[in-house]
Protein backbone atom coordinates (compact mmCIF):
# COMPACT_ATOMS: atom_id res chain seq x y z
CA UNK A 1 0.00 0.00 0.00
CA UNK A 2 1.78 3.48 -1.14
CA UNK A 3 1.91 6.84 0.32
CA UNK A 4 -1.00 8.89 -1.16
CA UNK A 5 -3.02 6.09 -1.74
CA UNK A 6 -5.86 7.86 -1.42
CA UNK A 7 -5.19 10.45 -4.45
CA UNK A 8 -6.37 7.99 -7.07
CA UNK A 9 -8.53 5.87 -4.50
CA UNK A 10 -11.62 3.96 -5.04
CA UNK A 11 -13.30 4.50 -1.98
CA UNK A 12 -16.40 2.31 -1.17
CA UNK A 13 -19.28 3.56 1.10
CA UNK A 14 -21.00 1.42 3.90
CA UNK A 15 -24.12 2.35 5.40
CA UNK A 16 -23.31 -0.18 7.98
CA UNK A 17 -27.10 -0.93 8.80
CA UNK A 18 -27.58 -1.89 5.18
CA UNK A 19 -24.80 -3.42 4.59
CA UNK A 20 -25.19 -6.51 6.21
CA UNK A 21 -26.09 -8.24 9.32
CA UNK A 22 -24.62 -10.87 11.33
CA UNK A 23 -26.67 -11.60 14.34
CA UNK A 24 -30.24 -11.70 12.66
CA UNK A 25 -31.48 -8.51 14.54
CA UNK A 26 -32.41 -7.31 10.94
CA UNK A 27 -29.63 -4.40 11.47
CA UNK A 28 -26.30 -4.22 10.11
CA UNK A 29 -23.47 -4.81 11.64
CA UNK A 30 -19.55 -4.66 12.28
CA UNK A 31 -19.06 -8.49 12.10
CA UNK A 32 -21.69 -8.31 8.61
CA UNK A 33 -18.94 -5.95 7.31
CA UNK A 34 -16.19 -8.03 8.33
CA UNK A 35 -17.73 -11.22 7.04
CA UNK A 36 -18.42 -9.44 3.50
CA UNK A 37 -14.67 -7.87 3.28
CA UNK A 38 -13.33 -10.28 0.86
CA UNK A 39 -16.28 -9.23 -1.35
CA UNK A 40 -14.92 -5.58 -1.55
CA UNK A 41 -11.29 -6.85 -2.15
CA UNK A 42 -13.23 -8.96 -5.22
CA UNK A 43 -14.52 -5.94 -6.23
CA UNK A 44 -11.64 -4.16 -6.54
CA UNK A 45 -11.99 -0.64 -4.10
CA UNK A 46 -9.23 0.36 -2.42
CA UNK A 47 -10.49 1.83 1.06
CA UNK A 48 -14.12 1.58 2.78
CA UNK A 49 -15.45 4.62 4.69
CA UNK A 50 -18.26 3.45 7.62
CA UNK A 51 -21.15 5.48 8.37
CA UNK A 52 -21.41 6.31 12.18
CA UNK A 53 -21.35 3.02 14.51
CA UNK A 54 -20.93 4.79 17.44
CA UNK A 55 -23.53 4.77 20.43
CA UNK A 56 -26.58 6.77 19.36
CA UNK A 57 -29.86 7.18 20.02
CA UNK A 58 -30.29 6.38 15.88
CA UNK A 59 -32.99 9.20 15.24
CA UNK A 60 -30.51 10.40 12.57
CA UNK A 61 -28.91 6.52 11.37
CA UNK A 62 -26.14 7.25 14.03
CA UNK A 63 -25.27 10.71 12.83
CA UNK A 64 -26.69 11.91 16.05
CA UNK A 65 -23.84 10.10 18.29
CA UNK A 66 -23.84 10.11 21.85
CA UNK A 67 -20.55 8.99 22.72
CA UNK A 68 -18.05 9.45 20.42
CA UNK A 69 -15.37 6.74 21.62
CA UNK A 70 -17.36 3.90 21.40
CA UNK A 71 -20.06 1.14 19.48
CA UNK A 72 -23.21 1.31 20.05
CA UNK A 73 -24.48 -2.21 21.03
CA UNK A 74 -26.50 -2.91 17.62
CA UNK A 75 -23.49 -2.28 15.54
CA UNK A 76 -21.41 -4.69 17.75
CA UNK A 77 -18.65 -3.90 20.16
CA UNK A 78 -14.88 -2.35 20.28
CA UNK A 79 -13.22 -5.63 20.16
CA UNK A 80 -15.75 -6.15 16.35
CA UNK A 81 -14.52 -3.00 15.44
CA UNK A 82 -10.37 -3.83 15.80
CA UNK A 83 -10.96 -7.26 14.39
CA UNK A 84 -13.00 -5.11 11.22
CA UNK A 85 -10.05 -2.94 10.77
CA UNK A 86 -7.26 -5.44 11.03
CA UNK A 87 -9.07 -7.82 8.55
CA UNK A 88 -9.80 -5.44 6.06
CA UNK A 89 -6.10 -4.20 5.95
CA UNK A 90 -4.68 -7.31 5.83
CA UNK A 91 -7.23 -7.64 2.79
CA UNK A 92 -5.14 -4.26 1.64
CA UNK A 93 -8.13 -2.34 2.03
CA UNK A 94 -7.98 1.26 4.16
CA UNK A 95 -10.67 2.02 6.51
CA UNK A 96 -12.06 5.68 6.92
CA UNK A 97 -14.74 6.34 9.82
CA UNK A 98 -17.16 9.20 10.01
CA UNK A 99 -16.48 11.95 12.31
CA UNK A 100 -19.28 14.37 13.36
CA UNK A 101 -18.60 17.50 15.34
CA UNK A 102 -21.21 19.72 13.94
CA UNK A 103 -23.92 18.58 16.56
CA UNK A 104 -24.05 16.05 19.21
CA UNK A 105 -27.16 13.86 20.05
CA UNK A 106 -29.41 15.45 22.75
CA UNK A 107 -28.71 11.74 24.76
CA UNK A 108 -24.90 13.19 24.66
CA UNK A 109 -23.62 13.55 28.67
CA UNK A 110 -22.48 16.81 27.53
CA UNK A 111 -26.21 18.31 26.65
CA UNK A 112 -27.59 16.05 29.45
CA UNK A 113 -25.45 18.27 32.07
CA UNK A 114 -26.60 21.22 29.59
CA UNK A 115 -30.09 20.87 29.85
CA UNK A 116 -29.23 20.85 33.86
CA UNK A 117 -27.61 24.30 33.59
CA UNK A 118 -24.32 22.94 33.30
CA UNK A 119 -21.70 24.01 30.71
CA UNK A 120 -24.26 25.36 28.54
CA UNK A 121 -22.14 27.20 26.60
CA UNK A 122 -20.33 23.87 25.07
CA UNK A 123 -24.00 24.68 22.74
CA UNK A 124 -25.76 27.28 21.63
CA UNK A 125 -28.34 28.52 23.68
CA UNK A 126 -30.21 32.07 23.30
CA UNK A 127 -32.99 33.64 24.79
CA UNK A 128 -34.74 34.21 21.60
CA UNK A 129 -34.18 32.44 18.50
CA UNK A 130 -33.37 34.26 14.77
CA UNK A 131 -34.35 33.03 11.39
CA UNK A 132 -32.72 30.48 11.18
CA UNK A 133 -34.63 26.70 9.54
CA UNK A 134 -32.89 23.28 10.09
CA UNK A 135 -31.72 21.68 7.40
CA UNK A 136 -34.74 18.90 8.17
CA UNK A 137 -37.43 21.53 7.77
CA UNK A 138 -38.58 24.04 10.42
CA UNK A 139 -37.33 26.11 12.50
CA UNK A 140 -33.57 25.54 13.66
CA UNK A 141 -34.41 26.34 17.85
CA UNK A 142 -36.23 24.31 19.87
CA UNK A 143 -37.22 25.91 23.75
CA UNK A 144 -35.98 23.91 26.74
CA UNK A 145 -38.45 23.90 29.88
CA UNK A 146 -36.24 27.15 31.35
CA UNK A 147 -37.32 29.47 28.34
CA UNK A 148 -33.96 29.23 26.31
CA UNK A 149 -33.82 28.04 23.07
CA UNK A 150 -30.72 25.48 21.41
CA UNK A 151 -29.71 25.46 18.01
CA UNK A 152 -30.07 22.57 15.96
CA UNK A 153 -29.32 22.74 12.16
CA UNK A 154 -30.84 19.46 12.03
CA UNK A 155 -33.14 17.27 14.00
CA UNK A 156 -34.13 19.12 17.51
CA UNK A 157 -31.96 15.40 18.48
CA UNK A 158 -28.92 17.12 17.28
CA UNK A 159 -27.72 20.18 19.27
CA UNK A 160 -25.32 22.10 17.34
CA UNK A 161 -22.06 22.71 19.47
CA UNK A 162 -20.27 25.55 20.33
CA UNK A 163 -17.07 25.64 18.49
CA UNK A 164 -15.89 28.54 19.95
CA UNK A 165 -15.64 26.44 23.25
CA UNK A 166 -12.38 25.43 24.05
CA UNK A 167 -13.74 22.20 25.94
CA UNK A 168 -15.01 21.14 22.06
CA UNK A 169 -11.66 22.02 20.08
CA UNK A 170 -10.27 19.40 22.31
CA UNK A 171 -12.53 16.82 22.79
CA UNK A 172 -12.57 16.30 18.80
CA UNK A 173 -8.67 16.51 19.00
CA UNK A 174 -8.94 13.74 21.37
CA UNK A 175 -11.32 11.86 19.83
CA UNK A 176 -9.49 11.86 16.33
CA UNK A 177 -6.46 10.58 18.42
CA UNK A 178 -8.38 7.71 19.86
CA UNK A 179 -9.38 6.50 16.31
CA UNK A 180 -6.07 6.93 15.00
CA UNK A 181 -4.92 5.12 17.45
CA UNK A 182 -7.30 1.73 16.52
CA UNK A 183 -6.21 2.22 13.12
CA UNK A 184 -8.07 4.06 11.19
CA UNK A 185 -6.77 5.63 7.45
CA UNK A 186 -9.02 8.36 7.78
CA UNK A 187 -11.85 10.55 8.52
CA UNK A 188 -14.94 12.00 6.33
CA UNK A 189 -15.95 14.78 8.41
CA UNK A 190 -19.92 15.06 8.49
CA UNK A 191 -21.19 18.64 7.94
CA UNK A 192 -17.30 20.32 7.64
CA UNK A 193 -18.77 23.41 6.89
CA UNK A 194 -20.93 24.09 9.48
CA UNK A 195 -19.09 24.21 12.73
CA UNK A 196 -18.49 27.95 12.99
CA UNK A 197 -21.69 30.21 13.06
CA UNK A 198 -21.35 33.89 12.08
CA UNK A 199 -20.87 36.13 14.98
CA UNK A 200 -24.12 37.27 16.46
CA UNK A 201 -25.86 34.98 14.72
CA UNK A 202 -27.53 37.19 12.33
CA UNK A 203 -31.10 36.45 10.96
CA UNK A 204 -30.88 34.98 6.91
CA UNK A 205 -33.82 37.13 6.08
CA UNK A 206 -35.19 34.94 3.61
CA UNK A 207 -38.52 33.62 3.23
CA UNK A 208 -39.54 31.03 5.54
CA UNK A 209 -39.42 27.48 3.78
CA UNK A 210 -36.85 28.77 1.56
CA UNK A 211 -32.90 28.55 3.45
CA UNK A 212 -33.04 24.91 2.13
CA UNK A 213 -33.37 25.79 -0.87
CA UNK A 214 -30.90 28.11 -0.90
CA UNK A 215 -28.32 25.30 0.62
CA UNK A 216 -24.66 25.39 -1.46
CA UNK A 217 -25.85 28.07 -3.28
CA UNK A 218 -26.35 31.47 -1.17
CA UNK A 219 -24.18 32.72 1.91
CA UNK A 220 -25.64 31.05 4.91
CA UNK A 221 -24.31 32.57 8.42
CA UNK A 222 -24.48 29.35 9.53
CA UNK A 223 -22.22 27.79 6.62
CA UNK A 224 -18.60 27.65 5.45
CA UNK A 225 -17.72 30.64 7.71
CA UNK A 226 -13.77 31.88 6.98
CA UNK A 227 -13.34 30.48 10.74
CA UNK A 228 -13.47 27.04 10.24
CA UNK A 229 -10.28 26.49 8.49
CA UNK A 230 -8.64 27.12 11.62
CA UNK A 231 -10.02 23.88 13.20
CA UNK A 232 -8.93 22.36 10.14
CA UNK A 233 -5.35 23.55 10.10
CA UNK A 234 -5.78 22.01 14.02
CA UNK A 235 -6.80 19.16 12.87
CA UNK A 236 -4.06 18.60 9.87
CA UNK A 237 -0.89 17.88 12.21
CA UNK A 238 -2.47 15.35 14.45
CA UNK A 239 -3.33 13.84 10.91
CA UNK A 240 0.10 14.06 10.25
CA UNK A 241 2.08 12.81 13.24
CA UNK A 242 0.61 9.31 12.93
CA UNK A 243 2.78 7.00 10.50
CA UNK A 244 0.87 6.01 6.87
CA UNK A 245 -1.14 8.82 5.15
CA UNK A 246 -4.09 9.18 6.94
CA UNK A 247 -6.57 11.62 5.81
CA UNK A 248 -9.79 12.95 5.98
CA UNK A 249 -12.44 14.35 3.28
CA UNK A 250 -15.01 17.13 3.95
CA UNK A 251 -18.49 16.51 3.57
CA UNK A 252 -18.88 20.60 2.91
CA UNK A 253 -21.32 22.14 0.59
CA UNK A 254 -20.03 25.96 -0.70
CA UNK A 255 -21.17 28.76 -2.97
CA UNK A 256 -18.72 28.39 -5.36
CA UNK A 257 -15.86 25.53 -6.06
CA UNK A 258 -13.57 28.33 -5.05
CA UNK A 259 -14.62 28.41 -1.49
CA UNK A 260 -14.79 24.71 -1.25
CA UNK A 261 -10.68 24.41 -2.50
CA UNK A 262 -9.99 26.07 0.09
CA UNK A 263 -11.37 23.24 2.87
CA UNK A 264 -8.40 20.90 1.08
CA UNK A 265 -4.34 21.89 1.24
CA UNK A 266 -1.45 20.61 2.91
CA UNK A 267 -2.36 22.39 5.78
CA UNK A 268 -5.87 22.00 5.74
CA UNK A 269 -8.27 18.49 5.02
CA UNK A 270 -6.80 16.31 2.01
CA UNK A 271 -10.21 15.99 -0.17
CA UNK A 272 -13.65 17.32 -0.19
CA UNK A 273 -16.66 15.88 -1.40
CA UNK A 274 -17.56 16.86 -5.32
CA UNK A 275 -21.40 17.05 -5.22
CA UNK A 276 -21.53 18.98 -8.64
CA UNK A 277 -20.83 16.06 -9.81
CA UNK A 278 -23.93 14.11 -8.93
CA UNK A 279 -25.76 17.30 -9.08
CA UNK A 280 -24.81 17.24 -12.89
CA UNK A 281 -28.29 16.42 -15.25
CA UNK A 282 -28.05 14.05 -17.82
CA UNK A 283 -26.12 16.10 -20.45
CA UNK A 284 -22.62 16.07 -22.19
CA UNK A 285 -22.74 20.28 -21.50
CA UNK A 286 -23.48 19.66 -17.45
CA UNK A 287 -20.72 16.73 -17.33
CA UNK A 288 -18.31 18.49 -19.12
CA UNK A 289 -18.79 21.88 -16.83
CA UNK A 290 -18.36 20.12 -13.89
CA UNK A 291 -15.53 18.15 -14.49
CA UNK A 292 -13.89 20.91 -16.04
CA UNK A 293 -13.57 23.54 -13.14
CA UNK A 294 -13.15 20.76 -10.68
CA UNK A 295 -10.19 19.80 -12.72
CA UNK A 296 -9.45 23.54 -12.63
CA UNK A 297 -10.00 24.09 -8.85
CA UNK A 298 -8.01 20.93 -7.97
CA UNK A 299 -4.75 21.96 -10.20
CA UNK A 300 -4.90 25.29 -8.09
CA UNK A 301 -5.00 23.50 -4.78
CA UNK A 302 -2.65 20.55 -5.65
CA UNK A 303 -5.16 17.88 -4.67
CA UNK A 304 -6.60 15.51 -6.12
CA UNK A 305 -10.15 16.01 -7.19
CA UNK A 306 -13.24 13.36 -5.84
CA UNK A 307 -15.98 12.52 -7.87
CA UNK A 308 -19.24 10.66 -6.53
CA UNK A 309 -22.56 9.71 -7.64
CA UNK A 310 -24.63 7.93 -5.10
CA UNK A 311 -24.61 8.17 -1.24
CA UNK A 312 -26.65 7.90 1.71
CA UNK A 313 -27.98 11.00 1.35
CA UNK A 314 -29.62 11.23 -2.30
CA UNK A 315 -31.53 9.23 -4.68
CA UNK A 316 -29.24 6.57 -6.21
CA UNK A 317 -28.91 7.52 -9.74
CA UNK A 318 -30.32 4.65 -11.63
CA UNK A 319 -33.42 6.67 -10.37
CA UNK A 320 -32.05 9.98 -11.25
CA UNK A 321 -31.10 9.56 -14.70
CA UNK A 322 -34.55 8.00 -15.19
CA UNK A 323 -35.16 4.86 -13.54
CA UNK A 324 -35.80 1.20 -14.94
CA UNK A 325 -33.84 0.16 -17.85
CA UNK A 326 -32.67 4.09 -19.30
CA UNK A 327 -31.76 5.08 -15.72
CA UNK A 328 -30.16 2.01 -15.61
CA UNK A 329 -28.22 2.19 -19.14
CA UNK A 330 -27.29 5.79 -18.01
CA UNK A 331 -26.11 5.04 -14.43
CA UNK A 332 -23.87 2.27 -15.99
CA UNK A 333 -22.35 4.89 -18.33
CA UNK A 334 -22.11 7.18 -15.80
CA UNK A 335 -19.68 5.31 -13.50
CA UNK A 336 -17.37 4.28 -16.60
CA UNK A 337 -17.19 7.89 -16.90
CA UNK A 338 -16.72 8.43 -13.40
CA UNK A 339 -14.25 5.72 -12.83
CA UNK A 340 -11.98 6.55 -15.83
CA UNK A 341 -11.75 10.43 -14.01
CA UNK A 342 -8.38 11.64 -12.53
CA UNK A 343 -8.82 11.41 -8.74
CA UNK A 344 -10.49 9.27 -6.46
CA UNK A 345 -14.03 7.84 -6.53
CA UNK A 346 -16.37 7.15 -4.01
CA UNK A 347 -19.01 4.75 -4.78
CA UNK A 348 -22.20 4.04 -2.77
CA UNK A 349 -22.92 0.70 -1.32
CA UNK A 350 -25.65 -1.15 -4.00
CA UNK A 351 -24.72 1.32 -7.08
CA UNK A 352 -22.22 -2.07 -8.16
CA UNK A 353 -25.67 -3.78 -8.26
CA UNK A 354 -27.53 -1.37 -10.18
CA UNK A 355 -30.09 -0.86 -7.29
CA UNK A 356 -32.67 1.79 -7.96
CA UNK A 357 -33.99 3.91 -5.38
CA UNK A 358 -36.94 2.08 -3.59
CA UNK A 359 -39.92 4.59 -4.20
CA UNK A 360 -42.68 2.68 -2.60
CA UNK A 361 -41.49 2.34 0.90
CA UNK A 362 -44.83 2.41 3.33
CA UNK A 363 -44.67 5.73 5.51
CA UNK A 364 -44.46 3.39 8.42
CA UNK A 365 -41.31 2.37 8.09
CA UNK A 366 -39.50 5.08 6.77
CA UNK A 367 -37.32 6.58 9.38
CA UNK A 368 -35.55 9.35 8.53
CA UNK A 369 -36.34 12.53 10.68
CA UNK A 370 -36.64 14.46 7.67
CA UNK A 371 -39.34 12.48 6.67
CA UNK A 372 -41.60 13.88 9.19
CA UNK A 373 -40.77 17.54 8.91
CA UNK A 374 -40.66 17.82 5.19
CA UNK A 375 -41.94 14.56 4.02
CA UNK A 376 -38.78 13.54 2.07
CA UNK A 377 -36.91 10.99 2.86
CA UNK A 378 -33.71 8.92 2.37
CA UNK A 379 -34.89 6.00 3.17
CA UNK A 380 -35.01 4.72 -0.59
CA UNK A 381 -31.53 4.81 -0.93
CA UNK A 382 -30.69 3.08 3.00
CA UNK A 383 -32.84 -0.22 1.71
CA UNK A 384 -30.41 -3.24 2.90
CA UNK A 385 -28.03 -4.94 0.39
CA UNK A 386 -29.56 -8.29 -1.67
CA UNK A 387 -26.65 -10.55 -1.08
CA UNK A 388 -28.15 -13.88 -2.46
CA UNK A 389 -31.48 -15.96 -2.26
CA UNK A 390 -34.81 -15.36 -3.79
CA UNK A 391 -36.93 -13.56 -0.89
CA UNK A 392 -36.33 -10.79 1.00
CA UNK A 393 -34.15 -9.71 2.98
CA UNK A 394 -32.16 -11.49 0.32
CA UNK A 395 -29.18 -12.65 2.91
CA UNK A 396 -28.40 -9.55 4.64
CA UNK A 397 -28.81 -11.65 7.58
CA UNK A 398 -30.48 -14.48 9.15
CA UNK A 399 -33.47 -12.22 10.41
CA UNK A 400 -35.55 -9.74 8.33
CA UNK A 401 -34.17 -6.25 7.75
CA UNK A 402 -35.19 -2.93 9.23
CA UNK A 403 -36.38 -1.51 6.02
CA UNK A 404 -37.81 -4.00 3.60
CA UNK A 405 -36.32 -5.06 0.25
CA UNK A 406 -38.47 -5.35 -3.14
CA UNK A 407 -39.81 -8.33 -3.99
CA UNK A 408 -37.96 -7.79 -7.36
CA UNK A 409 -34.92 -7.67 -5.98
CA UNK A 410 -33.52 -11.31 -6.51
CA UNK A 411 -32.13 -10.91 -9.80
CA UNK A 412 -30.01 -7.66 -8.35
CA UNK A 413 -28.53 -9.88 -5.69
CA UNK A 414 -24.41 -10.18 -5.53
CA UNK A 415 -25.01 -14.12 -5.89
CA UNK A 416 -27.21 -13.54 -9.13
CA UNK A 417 -24.72 -10.64 -10.67
CA UNK A 418 -21.48 -12.85 -9.97
CA UNK A 419 -20.04 -14.37 -13.04
CA UNK A 420 -23.06 -13.23 -15.19
CA UNK A 421 -21.60 -11.46 -18.27
CA UNK A 422 -23.07 -8.32 -18.66
CA UNK A 423 -24.09 -7.47 -14.69
CA UNK A 424 -23.57 -4.42 -13.07
CA UNK A 425 -21.73 -5.97 -11.09
CA UNK A 426 -18.74 -7.62 -13.28
CA UNK A 427 -18.61 -3.79 -14.90
CA UNK A 428 -18.06 -2.28 -11.99
CA UNK A 429 -15.24 -5.21 -11.14
CA UNK A 430 -13.87 -4.71 -15.03
CA UNK A 431 -13.61 -0.87 -14.32
CA UNK A 432 -11.86 -0.88 -11.01
CA UNK A 433 -9.52 -3.52 -12.32
CA UNK A 434 -8.67 -1.50 -15.60
CA UNK A 435 -9.05 1.82 -13.39
CA UNK A 436 -5.76 0.44 -11.31
CA UNK A 437 -3.56 0.86 -14.94
CA UNK A 438 -4.80 4.00 -15.39
CA UNK A 439 -2.86 7.50 -14.52
CA UNK A 440 -2.16 10.91 -15.69
CA UNK A 441 -4.14 13.78 -16.87
CA UNK A 442 -6.98 13.86 -19.08
CA UNK A 443 -6.98 15.69 -22.52
CA UNK A 444 -11.31 16.40 -24.14
CA UNK A 445 -10.68 14.74 -27.85
CA UNK A 446 -12.79 15.90 -30.77
CA UNK A 447 -16.26 14.53 -30.57
CA UNK A 448 -19.78 15.38 -31.61
CA UNK A 449 -22.38 17.09 -29.81
CA UNK A 450 -23.30 15.38 -26.88
CA UNK A 451 -20.39 12.91 -26.68
CA UNK A 452 -17.81 13.30 -24.04
CA UNK A 453 -14.85 11.99 -24.88
CA UNK A 454 -10.91 12.14 -23.30
CA UNK A 455 -7.39 10.34 -23.31
CA UNK A 456 -5.92 10.00 -19.62
CA UNK A 457 -2.36 10.05 -20.12
CA UNK A 458 -1.94 6.35 -19.42
CA UNK A 459 -3.64 5.84 -22.77
CA UNK A 460 -7.38 5.05 -21.47
CA UNK A 461 -9.76 6.79 -24.03
CA UNK A 462 -13.41 7.32 -22.18
CA UNK A 463 -16.38 8.29 -24.41
CA UNK A 464 -19.73 8.70 -23.51
CA UNK A 465 -22.56 9.10 -25.77
CA UNK A 466 -25.23 11.21 -23.94
CA UNK A 467 -27.71 11.32 -26.86
CA UNK A 468 -31.06 8.51 -26.91
CA UNK A 469 -29.76 7.58 -30.64
CA UNK A 470 -26.08 5.61 -31.51
CA UNK A 471 -23.46 7.81 -32.52
CA UNK A 472 -20.49 7.03 -34.71
CA UNK A 473 -17.23 7.50 -32.96
CA UNK A 474 -13.16 7.28 -34.06
CA UNK A 475 -11.78 3.71 -33.15
CA UNK A 476 -9.48 4.79 -30.54
CA UNK A 477 -7.85 1.35 -29.96
CA UNK A 478 -9.55 -2.07 -29.04
CA UNK A 479 -12.16 -1.92 -27.12
CA UNK A 480 -11.76 -2.49 -23.17
CA UNK A 481 -15.27 -2.40 -21.45
CA UNK A 482 -18.53 -0.65 -22.50
CA UNK A 483 -21.48 0.31 -20.27
CA UNK A 484 -24.62 -1.56 -21.86
CA UNK A 485 -24.64 -4.13 -24.43
CA UNK A 486 -23.66 -2.95 -28.33
CA UNK A 487 -24.89 -3.85 -31.54
CA UNK A 488 -21.33 -4.78 -32.59
CA UNK A 489 -20.63 -6.92 -35.93
CA UNK A 490 -20.59 -10.46 -35.20
CA UNK A 491 -17.17 -12.11 -34.26
CA UNK A 492 -17.25 -14.19 -37.72
CA UNK A 493 -16.75 -10.87 -39.30
CA UNK A 494 -14.16 -9.63 -37.02
CA UNK A 495 -12.44 -13.18 -37.15
CA UNK A 496 -11.86 -12.68 -41.01
CA UNK A 497 -10.59 -9.41 -40.43
CA UNK A 498 -13.66 -7.45 -42.06
CA UNK A 499 -12.70 -3.37 -41.51
CA UNK A 500 -16.24 -2.45 -42.66
CA UNK A 501 -19.19 -3.84 -41.35
CA UNK A 502 -22.93 -3.42 -42.31
CA UNK A 503 -25.04 -2.18 -39.80
CA UNK A 504 -27.67 -5.00 -40.96
CA UNK A 505 -24.87 -7.28 -39.32
CA UNK A 506 -25.06 -6.18 -36.15
CA UNK A 507 -26.57 -7.95 -33.34
CA UNK A 508 -26.47 -7.24 -29.50
CA UNK A 509 -24.28 -8.39 -27.31
CA UNK A 510 -21.35 -7.15 -24.79
CA UNK A 511 -18.04 -6.62 -26.89
CA UNK A 512 -15.04 -8.65 -25.39
CA UNK A 513 -12.65 -7.16 -23.73
CA UNK A 514 -9.61 -6.04 -26.56
CA UNK A 515 -12.08 -6.93 -29.29
CA UNK A 516 -11.55 -4.45 -32.75
CA UNK A 517 -15.53 -3.42 -33.32
CA UNK A 518 -15.55 -1.43 -36.38
CA UNK A 519 -18.44 0.56 -38.75
CA UNK A 520 -18.38 1.23 -42.30
CA UNK A 521 -16.23 4.22 -41.50
CA UNK A 522 -13.72 2.26 -39.98
CA UNK A 523 -15.18 3.63 -36.38
CA UNK A 524 -17.44 2.62 -33.68
CA UNK A 525 -20.66 2.61 -33.19
CA UNK A 526 -20.98 3.62 -29.82
CA UNK A 527 -24.65 3.40 -28.60
CA UNK A 528 -27.20 5.57 -26.98
CA UNK A 529 -26.23 6.09 -23.38
CA UNK A 530 -23.57 4.57 -23.10
CA UNK A 531 -19.53 4.76 -22.10
CA UNK A 532 -16.85 2.74 -23.84
CA UNK A 533 -13.19 2.54 -22.46
CA UNK A 534 -10.71 2.00 -25.19
CA UNK A 535 -7.38 1.15 -25.25
CA UNK A 536 -5.83 4.46 -26.48
CA UNK A 537 -2.17 3.33 -25.71
CA UNK A 538 -2.36 0.70 -28.50
CA UNK A 539 -2.93 3.75 -30.76
CA UNK A 540 -0.72 6.16 -29.46
C1 LIG B 1 -24.76 14.67 6.50
C2 LIG B 1 -25.02 13.21 6.58
O1 LIG B 1 -24.56 12.60 5.39
C3 LIG B 1 -26.50 13.04 6.79
O2 LIG B 1 -26.90 11.71 6.65
C4 LIG B 1 -26.86 13.61 8.12
O3 LIG B 1 -28.27 13.57 8.28
C5 LIG B 1 -26.41 15.06 8.27
N1 LIG B 1 -25.08 15.26 7.78
C6 LIG B 1 -26.44 15.49 9.70
O4 LIG B 1 -25.41 14.87 10.42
Amino acid sequence: MSDSWWRSAAVYQVYVRSFADSDGDGIGDLRGVRNRLPYLRDLGVDALWLTPFYRSPMIDGGYDVADYRDVDPMFGTLADFDAMIADAHALGLRVIVDIVPNHTSDAHPWFVSALAGVDRDRYIFRDRPNDWESIFGGPAWTQVADGQWYLHLFDPSQPDLNWEHPDVRAEFEDVLRFWLDRGVDGFRVDVAHGMIKAAGLPDVGFMPGRQVELLGRGRLPYFDQDEVHEIYRAWRPILDSYPGERIAVAEAWAETPQRLARYVGPDELHQAFNFDFLDATWSADSFRKVIDSSLAEAAIVGAPTTWVLSNHDKPRHVTRYGDGDVGLRRARAATLLMLALPGSAYLYQGEELGLPEVLDLPDEVRQDPAFLRTGLSRDGCRVPLPWDGTAPPYGFGPGGSWLPAPPSWAGLSVAAQTGAPGSTLELYRAALRLRRTTAGDLTWLQTEPDVLAFRRASGLVCAVNLTSSPVHVPAWGPVLLASSPAPLPPLSAVDQGQTAVDGSLFRDRMPLIGEEILDRRGGVVLPADTAMWFDGAATG
